[in-house]
């Protein structure tokens, strides 16, 4: 009899994991169809942004970038970049047409309780890495006596540009939450915390990561009109006409164009695929109601969508026996990283996930069935944001003008790529491509072309930090 209603509850366990299964399957579908009519709602959000300030979900920044790299620009040239849960210094010896001569960089990360301390904590810890990097300059790296050394600071938050050296903090996204900084000028705590740390630099250009990833993708290619980045956060930049933002009351700049910061991450529409896992995360986030887009796309939340799912199926359905695992009620837990580990596992008996879930979740002895469904957990969640994400990029394509294809001429446009989702979760950046392509048909899959533009973010800042110089009349260029 003991056998017997242990069959039947074990049965009854899979009944209901298929349940939640399939129901979440149904929710987080992405057809073509449904695709298309996002990126068409994308589009209409880019229209509104740009007509006002404010006029939608999609701010739509100007950034004050209005030529992009050209290729000569020359000199050394240091970057910091700020945003994820790593910040990067980096110098460069830029050699004019013969490209990047030399260049360095040291990787810090950033200690989970800045993030949500003081603004003058953060400022200070990061300005002392910057100390030290600099201290080390040796003398690979040539720069004119009497000159003071100047940088592009990019800093990967929504920022209201007042120039391109300067702006206020809107709000923060992603992990960070310092108060006392939203609406301040960050270059000038940037300044000041160096000042304190006896660095003696400027900031010349105050950038996003996809405007920084947009620069340094263009020096390496001519055809590169939008950046994308899928990292801990997500995001978009492009080369917009300067006519077709009326909000813009600046000078016409002579290129006739500038680079638009989407902030995409905060797009939401009714037409979005959301479950329950995603309304509970986001409420309990620590910016409720905002990046709703970036929350069902980007790094930091993919594995905690997945948590939470595990997390209902082991209370509902007992999927790992009797009692919930504890470390399962931990939010954040499960990281996108170890997510993409057990999606990508190879080994006939998913001795991965067996690992990851006994190492993460100090859950033992899970069935081969049980790891399975783990698996499919991934793929679902995962496919979903990829595709999402893709109908992002087809948005931008319609705003351009660049999703149809035309006879005669076939201009190629180039996206410029970056952030560790796209670098190292493969399954992700399959499907986005796939999707990318699916969607605008086989006419125009040769015509456009994603590119990976390693650490594009840092060098195209210090290329802005270039093009920006103070010392630009010496210089000539
Ligand atoms: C978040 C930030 C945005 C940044 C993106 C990628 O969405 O708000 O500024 O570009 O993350 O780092």
């Amino acid at each position: 009899a003991l056998i017997v209603r242990h069959h039947v509850r074990s049965s009854r366990r899979w009944v209901k994991t298929a349940e939640i299964l399939r129901e979440l399957e149904e929710k987080c579908a992405t057809p073509n169809t449904k695709l298309k009519q996002i990126a068409d709602a994308m589009t209409v959000e880019m229209h509104a942004g740009l007509a006002s300030e404010g006029g939608s979900k999609l701010k739509m920044l100007v950034s004050y970038v209005d030529n992009l790299p050209t290729g000569d620009e020359e000199g050394v040239y240091y970057a910091l970049d700020l945003g994820g849960t790593n910040f990067r210094v980096l110098r460069v010896q830029l050699a004019g047409k013969s490209g990047i001569k030399s260049q360095e960089f040291a990787e810090v990360s950033i200690p989970p309780q800045l993030m949500i301390g003081t603004s003058e904590e953060l400022f200070d810890y990061i300005a002392a890495e910057l100390a030290k990097f600099v201290a080390d300059e040796g003398d690979t790296f040539h720069l004119p006596p009497g000159r003071q050394r100047e940088l592009g600071f990019t800093f990967s938050f929504p920022v209201m540009q007042l120039s391109i050296d300067s702006g206020t903090l809107m709000r923060w996204t992603k992990g960070f939450s310092i108060q006392d900084m939203v609406g301040q000028d960050v270059v000038a705590e940037l300044t000041r915390a160096m000042k304190g740390q006896g660095v003696d630099m400027r900031v010349s250009a105050l950038v996003n990561d996809t405007v920084g990833t947009l620069a340094g993708g263009r020096y390496d290619n001519k055809d590169v009109v939008i950046a994308v980045i899928l990292g801990t956060g997500s995001n978009a930049a492009y080369v917009e006409r300067a006519q077709a933002i009326p909000k813009w009351h600046g000078p016409t700049p002579k290129s006739g164009e500038m680079v638009i910061n989407m902030e995409w991450g905060n797009f939401r529409s009714s037409l979005l695929p959301l479950t329950e896992y995603d309304h509970a995360l986001d409420v309990e986030s620590l910016n409720p109601g905002e990046q709703i887009f970036e929350k069902m796309i980007s790094g930091m939340y993919l594995g905690e969508l997945l948590r939470r799912v595990l997390y209902r199926m082991a209370e509902e359905a007992a999927l790992f026996g009797d009692i919930v695992p504890r470390n399962l009620k931990t939010p954040f837990i499960l990281r996108t990283p170890e997510m993409s580990a057990m999606h990508h596992d190879t080994t006939p008996d998913l001795v991965v996930v067996a690992n990851k879930l006994k190492d993460i979740l100090e859950i033992s002895n899970t069935s081969l069935k049980t790891r399975k469904i783990v698996v499919k957990l991934c793929n679902i969640i995962t496919t979903r944001g990829a595709r999402l994400a893709a109908s992002g990029i087809l948005g931008i394509l319609k705003k351009l003008g660049k999703d149809v294809f035309r006879d005669g001429e076939t201009p190629k446009t180039v996206i410029a790529m970056d952030g560790g989702l796209y670098e190292h979760y493969t399954e992700y950046s399959k499907c986005l491509e796939n999707t990318v392509y699916e969607l605008v048909g086989d006419e125009l899959s040769d015509s456009i072309k994603l590119v990976h533009s390693n650490d594009g973010s840092g060098i195209g800042a210090a290329l802005l930090a270039a093009s920006h110089s103070r010392y630009i009349e010496v210089d000539g260029l």
